[in-house]
């Protein structure tokens, strides 16, 4: 949610913040806006609402702000309505410091009231403002700017990213963090702060990522990085293995087709390295067999998409381990008593490593004794960082809102883990082991088969694109895999949309079915293929037009039944989700498409939710 960037170099600022800003624009794109100071002009502002472009034109991509220091912000609106006011940057009453925030200032208002009592005027509704304003009051007091922010930071309580500069200080940017991503870039002609790495990768891929509680001071030739006590903190350098094509559409006309697309590539990057010899290697876990054996009940945690990657692995993992595994949305674990000890272990997944609530449950795992396990796309992200364990899924950066990519890599990658701690355990069969293994290690190809055949969804989607509700039903493995098909389709096309146990249809909501509903049945999993075929002639008796996804060797068997069938290549039960959900998500991107849809920057949301 909201992306800041800063700069401060040789070069002038504007342009480059721009640029940042549209790499990010995918963390929020309601308003955005910059800053830069000159020492002719002083501190310029601009602001606008609306997409980045907005702000482009209104600066003339930059031109109209000179300068070589400056903050830029893209803002995903909590406090105050998404307009030129409210949106970022935040300058204080004398115009003296601006300041872009990430995150949600908790105790705002009892520091406004105060501020206002002290005659204070605000200009915007938000939270940030206030710190901009409280920042003002203490520099006024202190008379330095670092120790200003000190006494700031001991004051406000929330989470935060900050970049600020003030007038006084023309030649240094501040950034501070806490529970908001905030990373630092080592530039050839200057530094930069950011969310994320995509807004700097342009110019540099030697990061550093700030803590919890850190305040650093940006010159164009230096960065030093202070903790909460405003001692100097030496820092571990990154270097970002990935380059700037990762994060360009490279032809594409969207993101979200682009990393569809490049699946293939991110599934073999996930899984090759951990296969060696037809066994599965975690060189980078430290759970010893011995307490694994002691395991009792693992807990898998996550949001969105990354919790319908726990469905999926809750049917797999139960069968392999043979051990109860819980699948909790990460909102809702941290406040239902969860049943954590030292015995549990509690899987959290999260592609960006960055979203609050499962940040927030997998603290709350820790504090009751559990051993976390993080599985994570984003390098050095908060979760990453804070969990027992962490494996990458080598997805690469994912841009677009609709996750696609990091989804994929993460069944495969909690598949790879099922099997490592089933060997552990011994509860899992030679043969089987052996076959899921191989079957991992071939998909690749098949996802590539499945992407050949992009047309048969095409045409799919511009016949059923103007349906106004659509169902998605399966059974087991299926039924864990429509959750993951209907949110997508919703999230992008804006059609309402269920995911739906087959088998529970008929116990309330059949009622919704009539002539002409649209439901996409899956019946890949094959131990229930039957009763997957008894659901759809259910539904069709009821009126509704079938879109069926199946596998190949039931094509003739489902076509006998529903309207229309796509079909995927054959796997093992356990990694024939990662075949069956691609049709889904080109389903999706292609409806959305017909419908005219923002597809990689769908309304109200933001990848990356950094708020409870
Ligand atoms: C849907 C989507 C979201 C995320 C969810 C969790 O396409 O992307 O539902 O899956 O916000 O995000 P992460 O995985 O970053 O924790």
């Amino acid at each position: 949610m909201c992306g800041i960037v800063g700069f401060v170099g040789k070069e002038e600022a504007a342009p480059i913040l721009l640029d940042g800003l549209e790499r990010m624009e995918y963390r929020g794109y309601d308003s955005a806006g910059i800053a830069v100071r000159s020492e002719q002009e002083g501190l310029q502002v601009k602001k606008a609402k609306g997409r980045l472009h907005v702000l482009r034109e209104l600066t003339r991509d930059g031109a109209e702000l000179s300068g070589t220091l400056g903050i830029g912000h893209t803002r995903w609106a909590t406090h105050g309505e998404p307009n030129d006011v409210n949106a970022h940057p935040h300058i204080s009453e004398n115009g003296r410091i601006a300041l872009v925030h990430n995150g949600i200032i908790e105790n705002y208002m009892e520091i406004k009231e105060h501020l206002i009592k002290q005659g204070v005027t605000f200009a915007s509704d938000t939270d940030s403002e206030v710190v901009a304003q409280l920042l003002e009051f203490h520099y006024h007091e202190c008379g330095n700017m670092l120790e200003a922010v000190g006494r700031v930071l001991r004051r406000i309580e929330g989470s935060y990213a900050f970049g600020i500069i003030c007038a006084d200080y023309p030649n240094a940017l501040i950034a501070a963090r806490k529970d908001s991503p905030l990373i630092l870039g080592y530039g050839e002609n200057g530094n930069f702060l950011a969310s994320d790495v995509t807004a700097v990768i342009k110019h540099t891929r030697d990061v550093v990522y700030m803590d919890d509680g850190e305040i650093a001071v940006l010159t164009a030739d230096s960065i030093d990085v202070f903790d909460d006590e405003l001692i100097p903190v030496d820092k571990k350098h990154h270097t970002v293995d990935w380059d700037v094509s990762a994060a360009e559409k490279g032809g594409y006309p969207h993101f979200m087709l682009k990393e569809i697309m490049e699946q293939p590539e991110a599934v073999r990057k996930t899984v090759s390295p951990r296969i060696r010899d037809g066994r599965v290697v975690l060189d980078d876990v430290a759970l010893t067999a011995d307490y694994v054996k002691e395991i009792s009940r693992i807990y898998i945690i996550a949001c969105g998409s990354s919790y319908h990657v726990g469905m999926v692995s809750k049917y797999n993992w139960e069968r392999l381990l043979r051990r109860p595994v819980e699948v909790c949305l990460a909102s809702e674990f941290r406040y239902s008593a969860p049943l954590v000890d030292e015995h549990t272990l509690v899987v959290v997944i999260s592609q960006s490593g960055e979203t609050l609530d499962t940040m927030a449950a997998m603290r709350e795992a820790k504090r009751l004794g559990g051993r976390t396990l993080a599985i994570v796309n984003v390098v050095g992200s908060s979760i990453a960082r804070e969990s027992d364990d962490v494996l990458y899924t080598w997805a690469g950066p994912e841009i677009a809102v609709a996750t696609t990519k990091a989804y994929s890599t993460q069944l495969v990658l909690m598949d790879l883990v099922g099997l490592y701690l089933a060997d552990v355990l011994g509860t899992v069969e030679s043969a089987e082991y052996s076959a899921i293994v191989e079957e991992l290690a071939v998909l690749p190809e098949k996802l590539e088969k499945v992407l050949a055949h992009v047309e048969d969804i095409q045409y799919f989607a511009s016949r059923y694109f103007n349906h106004d509700s659509i169902f998605f039903i399966g059974r087991n493995l299926d039924c864990a895999m429509g959750m993951e098909g209907s949110l997508k389709l919703k999230e992008i096309s804006y059609i309402h949309s269920e995911a739906y146990a087959s088998g529970e249809l008929k116990h309330g909501t059949i009622s919704l079915i009539e002539h002409g509903t649209l439901v996409v049945a899956l019946g890949t999993y094959r131990a229930l293929l039957d009763k997957s075929i008894s659901n759809v002639v259910e539904v069709k008796a009821r009126g509704a037009e079938v879109l069926a996804v199946t596998t190949d060797e039931f094509r003739g068997k489902m076509e006998k039944t529903a309207d229309a069938v796509i079909a995927v290549p054959e796997s093992h039960p356990v990694v024939q989700p990662s075949l069956g959900v691609v049709p889904l998500q080109l389903f999706a991107y292609y409806v959305a498409l017909q419908r005219g849809c923002d597809i990689d920057k769908p309304r109200n949301l933001a990848k990356s939710v950094t708020v409870e």
